[in-house]
């Protein structure tokens, strides 16, 4: 029986999906800001991870359910958003994962995935980040996210958490055409949504020391995504770990311009980007180094652009 916190959220609904179709008892905790209850058919409880009655409330949950781990994906993930309104990701995110683990901490429940994210690395100088780059957020949602990796692994310090932190890539595409990413907030959606309202996608910069000048990111499909907490509950059952922390990618970089080509075939709509200057805060390329991944959980993600994109393009265009 899994606690999965987000669960109905674009990723969230996945991870329940897919965790059910392995044979997993879902339960869904959720604010319901960004979740829709239609995604997931699991029993869910709306709740405000961040507020003070929570603990209580989750405690309570946790004991009526003997859960056997948590996947807490609920959090506020919209980089530009967090550097706007910090107060509110370091509050909601965790504020949200310090109400948890003390209710885990009051039961005894000891199993967590956290999610976190490939944000917690900044701007690194080299093209493939390992899990052991020294993490530099440039901004509060990765720093939200790399706190609440320490928190993860103070806890198990204090009293015997194990923990998981998947870092996710660029997260795109949908396993299922009820599944859209409806919040337009990241490249493939943005462009989407320029396409249907008759506009133009940009691109931020074409100037970078990459290939073709546009940046480079390592997107991996959302199913892979998901198949990848599936592999981290697995990992948590092994005694000889506590606390681990795996990026989550293809280790495969695709460019903003190759994105945008891979969109022209999905949709059958021709179009020209329009570039405009750089986006303050893009590291030119940013892709994951996956040895780690692939070595102690056996778990791998085939780069897929083609895919991810046809799949994102066949839900949006689905939920007309
Ligand atoms: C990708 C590239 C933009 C929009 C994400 C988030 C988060 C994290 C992974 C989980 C960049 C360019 C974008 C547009 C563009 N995952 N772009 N035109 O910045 O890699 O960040 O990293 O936490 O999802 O932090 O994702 O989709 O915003 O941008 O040219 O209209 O596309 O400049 O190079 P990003 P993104």
């Amino acid at each position: 029986m899994i606690l999965l916190t987000g669960g109905a959220g674009y990723i969230g609904s996945h991870v329940v999906r897919a965790a059910e179709a392995a044979g997993h008892s879902c339960v869904v905790v959720d604010n319901l800001s960004t979740g829709l209850v239609k995604r997931i058919s699991c029993p869910i409880v709306e709740l405000e991870l961040a507020s003070p009655d929570s603990v209580s409330l989750l405690a309570r949950l946790m004991r009526e359910h003997k859960f056997d781990s948590v996947i807490h994906l609920a959090a506020r993930k919209q980089v530009g958003e967090s550097v706007q309104k910090p107060e509110e990701y370091f509050l909601e995110n965790l504020g949200g994962l310090g109400n948890l683990l003390l209710a885990m901490r009051e039961v005894g429940l000891k199993s967590l995935v956290f999610s976190s994210s490939a944000a917690t690395y900044g701007m690194p100088d080299v093209d493939f980040v390992g899990e052991d780059f020294n993490c530099k957020p440039i901004n509060p949602y990765g720093e939200t996210k790399l706190i609440g990796e320490w928190l993860g692994r103070a806890a198990g310090k204090a009293w015997g958490l194990r923990a998981v932190n998947l870092r996710y890539f660029n997260v795109a595409g949908a396993g299922w055409d009820d599944l859209a990413d409806t919040a337009v907030a990241n490249l493939i959606p943005i462009a989407f949504a320029a396409l249907k309202a008759g506009e133009t996608p940009k691109v931020f910069g074409d100037d970078y020391a990459t290939a073709d000048g546009s940046c480079v990111r390592d997107y991996v499909h959302v199913l892979d995504l998901a198949d990848a907490h599936l592999a981290a509950l697995d990992y948590l059952e092994r005694d000889d770990r506590n606390f681990d922390t795996f990026n989550v990618g293809t280790g495969t970089g695709s460019s903003v311009f190759e994105v945008l080509a891979e969109i022209r075939t999905a949709t059958g709509i021709d179009f020209e980007p329009e570039v405009l200057p750089r986006r303050a805060g893009d590291p030119p390329y940013l892709c994951a180094d996956v040895s780690r991944i692939k070595n102690e959980l056996g778990w791998s993600a085939s780069p897929d652009l083609a895919s991810i994109v046809s799949s994102a393009w066949k839900a949006v265009a689905s939920a007309n």
